[in-house]
C-alpha cells in the first residue's frame, strides 16, 4: 500500500473508474480485493447505478443500510406498514412491538398543528431602526415581486411567502438585524425554494436600503440568506392513550405500578439532561428511519428537534406522560420539516417505494407518520428500561451480529439463537457458547464483557 502522498488536485474531475483505481490504490492494503468490493456494490441496473453516482459528488460506491419495516401502526384510524432504514438491530422490532401494543388501544393519533416554516436574511445595519422598519413596510410589494416567478408553482398550490418582518437583534450582536420571511412549502421541505426567494428579497433590500433617503445614511451589509432548520412553527403531535387497566399486556405486569414508574422515567427525561440526551436519541431512532427512508433530511431533523427539546433553555424529553382519572396518555410534541414532492422523492427508487408503502401521504400525513414512529420507539424503550431492563431485547436483536462476525454458519445460528432464548445473550457468553459448540477453546481475551 503506497500511503506516501494522498494529497491529489482535481480529483472530482477524475472518471469514476479512474477516482475508484486513485481510492483502492493509494489507501487499501489490496486494491484489486477492495475494487471488487465496490463493483460488487453496484447496482445491476446502469441507469439506475448513474443516477446513484449523481446524487452527490465524488461518488465511488454505494452504501447499504437495511430498509426494514414495522407493519400494524394504527394511526388516525388507518393502518400503515412504515418503512425504516437503519442499521440498529433492535430499533424496527421495538417499533413493531409498540405499533402492535397500541393497534388494540385505538392506534396513534397525529396532528399538524401548523406547518410555518422561516428562513432568514442575516445582516447588519448601522443606521435608524425606525427608518429600517419603514423601508421594510414600503417595499413588501417590490420583495414579493422579485421572487415571483419562484413562487407562482408554490402560490398554485396554496403555499408561498406568508410574512416578512424586520428582527432586531442588536441586543445579540452589534448592528445585527433580520428580515425573517416565514413560508407555508405545502408537500415539499422547502430548502431550495426558501433559499431562492431570500436571495432574490436580499438583492432588493440592498437596492433599496442604498437609494433610500431615511436608512442610505447607514451601511446595510447582506452577510447572508439561509432557512432556518429549527421549524418552532412546524409542529406535529402524535398522542396514544388508553386505560390503566388496558396497559396489562397478559404478561403479569401491575398496570398501576407499570403506569408510575413509565410516567416517572418520562419526568426524569424531562428535568435531567444526561437522561434527555438518550432519550431523545432512543426517539430519533425511530424518526431518522422513517425520515431516511422516506428520502427526507433527517441531519435537519434532528437539528429541529434538538433545538426545540432545548427551546427553554435546558435540553429536555420530547415526549410527555399523564397518568389521570385512570387513563394513561403519553405524547410527543416535535417539529418536523419534511417533504413528499421534491428532493430524492421522485429519483431515488426505494423512497418512491417506500411513500407508496404509506399510500403517496402529503407532508402533513407523513409528519404524522414520523412522530408516531418516535413515540413508538420511545414507548418500548421506556417499557423495557422500567420492566426488564434493555438488554433483554437489545442484546437479542444483537446476537446475529455476534454470530455474524463469528461467520456462524445458518445450522450454528439456529442452535444458539434457541439456546439464548431465555437468557440475556451478552458478547463473551455468546463467544463461549459458541467456541464449546464448534468444540475450539474460547479466545482469552473473551473474559471481558462487551
Ligand atoms: C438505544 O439506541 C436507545 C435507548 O438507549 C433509548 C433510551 O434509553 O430510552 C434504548
Amino acid at each position: 500500500m503506497k500511503r506516501s502522498n494522498l494529497q491529489i488536485r482535481g480529483f472530482s474531475k477524475l472518471s469514476k473508474a479512474a477516482k475508484i483505481t486513485w481510492l483502492t490504490e493509494q489507501h487499501l492494503s489490496d486494491p484489486a480485493r477492495g475494487q471488487e468490493l465496490i463493483a460488487s456494490y453496484n447496482h445491476a441496473d446502469e441507469a439506475v447505478q448513474k443516477r446513484h453516482d449523481e446524487f452527490i459528488e465524488n461518488t465511488v460506491a454505494n452504501y447499504f443500510l437495511p430498509l426494514g419495516v414495522a407493519p400494524n401502526f394504527l394511526i388516525n384510524n388507518q393502518v400503515y406498514t412504515v418503512p425504516m432504514a437503519i442499521e440498529e438491530s433492535s430499533v424496527v422490532a421495538a417499533a413493531a412491538k409498540s405499533a402492535q401494543f397500541w393497534m388494540d388501544r385505538g392506534g396513534f393519533h397525529s396532528t399538524v398543528i401548523s406547518s410555518t416554516k422561516i428562513g432568514h436574511i442575516h445582516f447588519t445595519f448601522t443606521g435608524d431602526a425606525g427608518a429600517l422598519n419603514r423601508l421594510v413596510a414600503r417595499i413588501q410589494p417590490e420583495l414579493l415581486a422579485a421572487t415571483d416567478s419562484i413562487t407562482a408553482n408554490m402560490r398554485a398550490r396554496g403555499g408561498g411567502i406568508l410574512s416578512i418582518d424586520v428582527k432586531d437583534r442588536r441586543e445579540a450582536m452589534d448592528d445585527y438585524f433580520q428580515l425573517e420571511v416565514r413560508f407555508e412549502t405545502r408537500d415539499s421541505m422547502g430548502a431550495n425554494f426558501i433559499n431562492s426567494c431570500l436571495e432574490e428579497m436580499a438583492k432588493v433590500l440592498r437596492l433599496e436600503a442604498a437609494t433610500d433617503s431615511g436608512t442610505a445614511s447607514g451601511d446595510l451589509e447582506v452577510v447572508m440568506c439561509i432557512l432556518s432548520n429549527y421549524t418552532p412553527e412546524c409542529i406535529v403531535r402524535s398522542e396514544v392513550r388508553c386505560a390503566l387497566s388496558d396497559l396489562d399486556d397478559g404478561s403479569g405486569l401491575d398496570v398501576q405500578e407499570f403506569a408510575r414508574k413509565f410516567q416517572r422515567a418520562v419526568r426524569i427525561a424531562e428535568v435531567e439532561p444526561y437522561r434527555a440526551t438518550t432519550h431523545n436519541k432512543g426517539i430519533m431512532n425511530g424518526i431518522d428511519a422513517v425520515v431516511l427512508a422516506t428520502g427526507n433530511d433527517f441531519r435537519a431533523v434532528e437539528a429541529a428537534c434538538h433545538t426545540y427539546a432545548s427551546r427553554d433553555g435546558q435540553y429536555r424529553s420530547l415526549t410527555h406522560c399523564s397518568v389521570e382519572d385512570g387513563e394513561f396518555r403519553f405524547w410527543i410534541e416535535i417539529p418536523l420539516s419534511l417533504g413528499t414532492v421534491g428532493g430524492l422523492t421522485k429519483l431515488h427508487p426505494m423512497v418512491q417505494l417506500a411513500l407508496e408503502m404509506l399510500g403517496n401521504p402529503g407532508a402533513h400525513e407523513l409528519m404524522g407518520v414520523v412522530a408516531a414512529s418516535g413515540l413508538a420507539q420511545n414507548f418500548a424503550a421506556l417499557r423495557a428500561l422500567t420492566t426488564t431492563g434493555i438488554q433483554k431485547g437489545h442484546m437479542k436483536m444483537h446476537l446475529l451480529n455476534i454470530l455474524n462476525q463469528l461467520e456462524a454458519t445458518d445450522a450454528e445460528k439456529a442452535h444458539l439463537t434457541s439456546f439464548f432464548a431465555d437468557k440475556v445473550p451478552h458478547h463473551a457468553d455468546v463467544v463461549h457458547a459458541f467456541c464449546a459448540l464448534r468444540g475450539i477453546p474460547t479466545p482469552a481475551a473473551e473474559g471481558v464483557r462487551s
